[in-house]
């Protein structure tokens, strides 16, 4: 028997790598810091993270118009947030129109456009629009000058706009965007976050193109999680199809609720780029992983995965971690609820965000410490490793042609090749994650509370 596998995270091609690396030098042309900012911009990073990871309440609404806290933006949380996108973007399949629009909602330095444009060369022929909006515009007028010089000849225009989620922006959007900023938006406010994010989802929807999608993109932080989640109730009550990391339109059994784990994914940093690992060393904020959720949505007519005749569809989100008696486990999601995929003998467990489609067990037996359905990973061949080539979470379901390829690999199926393949050393060195201050790695994630659930065989931090 044999399993198909997709990734949401594949590897950076070279030349991702190569740009992100190069990128140090783009800053430095496009927004020369000054002598005294240089000398101190790891003071300021280690405070734009107690500020971004504390409190938001107390975060200033315009922290991005001051010099100091923007610098220290662009120089540590622009370059992440670049890894992070790119890393996801890759894997994407957008499929743009040519003369295109896509808004950024939330848009800062322009993170989007500049990870697009590094992340998908097939679009750098395409006359694509973009309507940046923030609430604060001098980011956007830095970060324009940085994609100039990333990116010289783009044909992109660039369309800066002050406003929020309620502007009226006279172009609909084939696919709108929005990185790390809904956690921001929802933040310090007195409605209750279910009515926040009603309204939230009907302003963003109005602001599409017939077809059009958008794709929302968090910290992997709980609270990211929860609204997330609430999103995406609101979506699937508007009649809209969830395409992506959910492999079904169920309720969602990692809802960030109290008593529930979130659904986040974490990554390796190993392949960002050496000077932004040096840079946070030096501000002790070093990391191992990067964690992200998000939600990516489309029309009614968008096509979703579907699972084949008697078989489930299961998208790995934790890492694996050792069981009690024997073998891997690891948290996934599925139309049946959450999933503890067990990994025994020769089964190998899956790279997180792994799309996988199992044959249905005859009876789904519960763990009795998470309440997640028990469905045994098989020990035979994986098809397609993700690995492979990059995925696109729609076409994790293509044509039959395509899912009978050849097989590859076992190894495959994790895309983190530098890695060791075998669950027992995967698994132990997703688990050296260094503790981070970061907002982008909040503590609060997988990763640190693995060790604990170990033990327990519990999803982590209830
Ligand atoms: C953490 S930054 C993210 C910037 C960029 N998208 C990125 O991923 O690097 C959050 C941005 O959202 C903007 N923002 C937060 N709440 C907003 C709101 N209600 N309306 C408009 N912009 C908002 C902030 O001004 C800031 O530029």
């Amino acid at each position: 028997m044999s399993i198909r596998v997709t990734s949401l995270f594949p590897l950076p091609q070279e030349k991702v790598t190569n740009t992100l690396e190069y990128y140090e030098k783009i800053l430095d042309q496009a927004a020369p810091l000054r002598a005294r900012h240089r000398e101190e911009v790891h003071y300021a990073i280690r405070d734009l993270s107690k500020m971004l990871t504390g409190d938001r309440a107390s975060l200033p609404k315009d922290y991005m118009g001051d010099p100091r806290t923007f610098n220290a933006y662009l120089r540590f949380f622009l370059p992440w947030n670049l890894y992070r996108l790119t890393r996801l973007f890759q894997g994407m399949d957008f499929d743009l129109p040519n003369d295109g629009v896509i808004i950024d909602l939330g848009a800062g330095p322009l993170t989007v456009a500049q990870a697009l444009w590094i992340a998908k060369p097939n679009l750098r022929e395409k006359r694509l629009t973009f309507i940046n909006v923030d609430r604060s515009p001098k980011p956007m007028r830095e970060g324009q000058k940085l994609f100039e010089a990333l990116a010289p000849k783009s044909p992109w225009k660039m369309v800066n706009v002050k406003g929020g989620p309620s502007s009226k922006v006279r172009e609909k959007a084939n696919l709108l965007i929005t990185a790390n900023m809904v956690n921001e938006a929802s933040s310090g406010m007195r409605t209750p976050l279910p009515l926040w994010a009603n309204k939230f989802s009907q302003q963003i929807s109005r602001m599409l193109a017939p077809k059009g999608k958008i794709l929302i993109i968090e910290p992997g932080i709980r609270r990211s999680g929860r609204v997330l989640s609430l999103l995406r109730n609101e979506f699937i009550e508007k009649g809209l199809s969830i395409l992506a990391p959910c492999p079904h339109h169920e309720e969602c059994p990692m809802s960030g609720e109290q008593g529930k784990s979130w659904c986040h994914f974490n990554f390796d940093s190993t392949h960002a780029p050496e000077w932004l690992q040096k840079l946070a060393k030096k501000c002790r904020m070093e990391k191992d992983n990067v964690s992200m959720s998000f939600l990516y949505v489309g029309q009614a007519d968008a096509p979703t995965p579907v699972p084949e005749e008697n078989s489930m569809l299961i998208r790995t989100v934790s890492e694996s971690f050792r069981i009690d008696d024997g073998g891997f486990g690891q948290y996934g999601c599925a139309a049946e609820g959450l999933i503890l995929l067990l990994a025994k003998g020769e089964a190998r467990s899956i790279f997180p965000g792994g799309l996988v489609g199992i044959p249905t067990p005859e009876k789904l037996e519960e763990d009795l410490k998470s309440g997640a359905k028990i469905v045994e990973l098989p020990t035979r061949a994986i098809h397609k490793g993700a690995n492979a080539k990059p995925s696109d979470p729609k076409s994790d379901h293509k044509s039959k042609s395509d899912r009978d390829s050849k097989p590859v690999e076992r190894s495959g199926s994790r895309p983190d090749s530098r890695k060791s393949h075998s669950p027992k050393d995967a698994s132990d060195s997703w688990t050296n994650s260094k503790k981070s201050n970061s907002p982008k790695d909040t503590s609060d994630s997988w990763t640190s509370s693995k060790k604990e659930s170990y033990k327990k065989n519990k999803p982590p931090r209830k």
